[in-house]
């Protein structure tokens, strides 16, 4: 069993130098361009270890069958599909492919992107028995330095966001793969730091996603804030737009879950009248009543009675009244 695994682990380094050599061979000279145009250096293609899958439906298939994988294995492994009419044909084909490590920086698959805009945007290695996007975190082998380092973790979205930050400075950064991040990722994360920032894409999707991701932290006793990108896209974006000067603020300014969390039912009540505020209000009970933190909660009752506009011994009475009417 154990030999099969090994033998995994090597079919898909084998499968990561593969492509990575196809990146500075003739064949990527468009992903090559692609990638500069995006302003990604040879710190992405080194320290990501990022490569080409070349057009064609058999480059990685007649590679492997040369080197003695059947075709059999490889589509255990995710890497090719097997054809109606016999044979098997390469699942990633022209595109630009990011090795996905498990924390031990052990190649466990691949996500691919497409150089244009074909669907879907990044194709990712089929769930199986090495890659489940629930109990990974991309770069976390890389980042572990940045964390230890710098005292806190940051969660983004995106391949790109983790590469392209990583590039101007952002070390201690990991990605959920998407916006479903699990406990299993906050629990892997967690044995690195307790500390830890949201920061993932400014849209609707990544604010719900957010708040969901800084809750499952928040109940695993984590200490969650969540930032809030501004003026661009995502963290990619931000960087190049803003540098990593502008990354630090925005770390700086990012909030605890409770105050988030606050601003988005704000957001969504107005604060005009009581009614408003006690919907407001009620959607962050939970939240105030998690806080683990002596300290933080106290901070958390009063920012969010100076919000409300109310006395924060009314915040306490309703957290009261939360407790009673959940326990
Ligand atoms: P995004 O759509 O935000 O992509 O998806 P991105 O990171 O900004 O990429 P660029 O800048 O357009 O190149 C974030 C993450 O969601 C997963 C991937 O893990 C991606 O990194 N995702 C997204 C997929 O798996 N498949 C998709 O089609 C899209
Ligand atoms: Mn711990
Ligand atoms: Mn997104
Ligand atoms: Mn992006
Ligand atoms: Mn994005």
């Amino acid at each position: 069993f154990q030999r099969k695994k090994d033998r995994a682990y090597k079919i898909y380094s084998l499968v990561r130098d593969y492509y990575r050599f196809l990146l500075t061979s003739e064949a990527g000279a468009g992903a090559i361009q692609y990638l500069e145009q995006r302003q990604l250096s040879d710190v992405a293609r080194n320290t990501f270890e990022i490569g080409f899958a070349p057009p064609g439906w058999d480059n990685l298939t007649k590679l492997l069958l040369a080197k003695g994988v059947s075709g059999q294995e490889m589509a255990q492994l995710g890497l090719v599909h097997a054809k109606e009419s016999g044979g098997f044909y390469d699942r990633f084909r022209n595109r630009i492919m990011f090795p996905i490590w498990d924390h031990q920086g052990r190649v466990v698959g691949f996500g691919g992107r497409t150089l244009g805009e074909d669907t879907p945007k990044y194709l990712n290695s089929p769930e199986g028995e090495f890659f489940n996007k629930g109990q990974l975190l991309y770069g976390l082998h890389i980042a572990r330095k940045g964390i230890r380092e710098q005292g806190y973790a940051v969660i983004m979205e995106g391949y790109m966001d983790v590469v392209s930050t990583f590039q101007q400075g952002v070390t201690n950064a990991v990605a959920s793969l998407g916006t479903a991040f699990t406990r299993e990722q906050g629990k892997l994360l967690m044995t690195y730091t307790h500390n830890i920032v949201i920061a993932y894409d400014a849209d609707a999707a990544g604010s719900k996603a957010a708040l969901r991701a800084a809750e499952i932290l928040q109940e695993l006793g984590a200490q969650v804030s969540v930032a809030t990108i501004w003026g661009a896209k995502d963290p990619d974006e931000f960087i190049q737009a803003q540098g990593l000067a502008g990354w630090q603020q925005l770390m700086a300014k990012a909030q605890p879950l409770v105050q988030f969390k606050l601003a988005q039912a704000i957001k969504k009540h107005g604060i005009q009248n009581s009614a408003a505020k006690e919907r407001v209000l009620q959607e962050v009970l939970p939240n105030l009543a998690a806080v683990a933190s002596p300290i933080e909660r106290e901070d958390a009752i009063k920012h969010t009675a100076t919000v409300l506009q109310v006395n924060w011994e009314t915040v306490v009475e309703a957290i009261r009244i939360f407790k009673k009417n959940t326990s």
